[in-house]
């Protein structure tokens, strides 16, 4: 392994931080003791990184929503050892997207994403530069990592007391591992990458004023044009990028993104300087669905089932010497996935792909919403939902798909594709 080109190094650590006043709790992250950097990678580049893994554990480095080839993409074949390391090199060659990385060890990524692995991956490019969006890192397009998680009464966190019957549920909300935040804005439009990086938990996420926003990227690109919503739910591993306008709202309004039960996620500070003027391009990308992909016959079955530690697709539990399905590299085809209902109705499963990002055909036969018409790598799916998408894979090798409710793909609710 040459270090020569090497862009980024990415540790995995165990440290301590200081997320209540005073105490040390003791978490584990990315080139620090939580979570991790930002890594901004530019399309066309090639790319090297360096991981290393600093933990008395064994590990991964899995890039969610990045296109490359199965031996850079960190699955559960990809073990470093504790105080080994691997350079991966990759080129990018995908559109602008919030993507994420974070650790895939068979049986216990569940744990090591809990204790905080996880980092943001921003893809730029010169359609994302020449818009005129918000780019100001930090000041008016911000990155937030929204989890749930469980202190003990000493304030550690407690993957084991967190457990619930399908994975784990806090009762502390972070917001890039900090508790209680504010995010001060100025009166201009703000971008907003919001990542549930949630081992189980959804999100909606609304303004408490009843005002529209708009959406204005998916999990993998730009859509084609800002949606307006009024709310936007994500599963876990799911992303969104908004933009909330806030040079007609003032702090006196007590502004925040609230939860579906109108719990605060985050609330703003909107100061008195006015910010930046700028428009949202009405169009921005151009995403499409051909007639001929839609028409494609499914080719691949993939049927979610079950609860707590019973989760298996398509009756079977992950199996790592078990190639599930084969794919052709460049060829389209169309995955039916199913989430089936047991007698007690079943559950939401977030399904997720590695390697590549896919599109939407239908949900229950229906055109997907509007704020899903784009690149897609995780599709939250209800039960007794039967949706279609259309995949393909850029690179060879074998990769992961499997439920994004970290803990069911610990417990086997995962599969392989090898792609050929
Ligand atoms: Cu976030 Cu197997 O992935
Ligand atoms: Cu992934
Ligand atoms: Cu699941």
């Amino acid at each position: 392994d040459d270090e020569e080109g090497v862009v980024y190094t990415v540790r995995a650590q165990k440290g301590k931080t200081e997320i209540f006043d005073g105490i040390e709790t003791t978490t584990y992250g990315y080139n620090g003791s939580f979570l991790g950097p930002m890594l901004r990678l530019e399309k066309g580049e090639t790319v090297k990184i360096r991981t290393i893994n600093e933990l008395d554990e064994n590990t991964t480095f899995h890039w969610h929503g990045l296109d490359v080839p199965a031996d850079a993409d960190g699955g559960p074949h990809d073990v470093i050892k504790p105080g080994e390391e691997k350079i991966i090199e990759f080129e990018v060659s995908q559109e602008a997207a919030t993507l994420w990385f974070h650790p895939h060890p068979e049986g216990i990524t569940a744990e090591q994403v809990y204790n905080g692995l996880a980092g943001l991956l921003y893809i730029e490019d010169d359609n994302s530069k020449s818009l005129g969006l918000p780019s100001d890192y930090g000041k008016n397009d911000i990155p937030l990592i929204f989890q749930d998680k469980l202190f003990d009464d000493e304030k550690q966190l407690n993957f084991i007391a967190a457990m619930n019957d399908d994975g784990t549920i806090g009762d502390t909300l972070l917001v890039n591992g900090t508790l209680n935040p504010k995010l001060t804005v100025d009166k201009e439009k703000v971008r907003l990458r919001l990542l549930n990086g949630s081992n189980a938990r959804n999100f909606t996420f609304k303004l408490n004023t009843g005002d529209s926003f708009v959406q204005i990227a998916t999990d993998g690109g730009f859509l084609n044009e800002p949606v307006v919503l009024k709310e936007v739910t994500l599963a876990p591993s799911e992303r969104a990028e908004i933009i909330v306008d806030f040079s007609q709202m003032n702090s006196e309004n007590d502004l925040a993104l609230v939860n579906e039960d109108g719990s605060i996620l985050l609330p703003f500070e909107v100061s008195n300087q006015s910010g930046a003027v700028s428009t949202i391009p009405g169009e921005m990308n151009d995403f499409s669905l051909t007639e001929e992909e839609m028409e494609l016959p499914v080719t691949k079955k993939v049927e979610l089932f079950g609860m707590m530690d019973q989760v298996t697709i398509n009756g079977k539990k992950f199996d790592s010497e078990r190639i599930d399905f084969t794919q052709q590299q460049g060829v389209t085809e169309v995955w039916e996935i199913y989430n089936k209902p047991d007698e007690m109705g079943g559950m939401i499963h977030p399904f997720h792909i590695h390697g590549t990002q896919f599109k939407i055909i239908s949900r229950n036969g229906e055109a997907p919403p509007e704020n899903e018409r784009g690149w897609k790598d995780s599709i939250s799916i209800e039960p007794d939902e039967r949706v279609k998408i259309a995949v393909k894979f850029n690179n060879k090798g074998v990769y992961m798909f499997h439920c994004h409710i970290l803990e069911h793909e610990d417990n086997g609710m995962m599969g392989q594709v090898k792609v050929e």
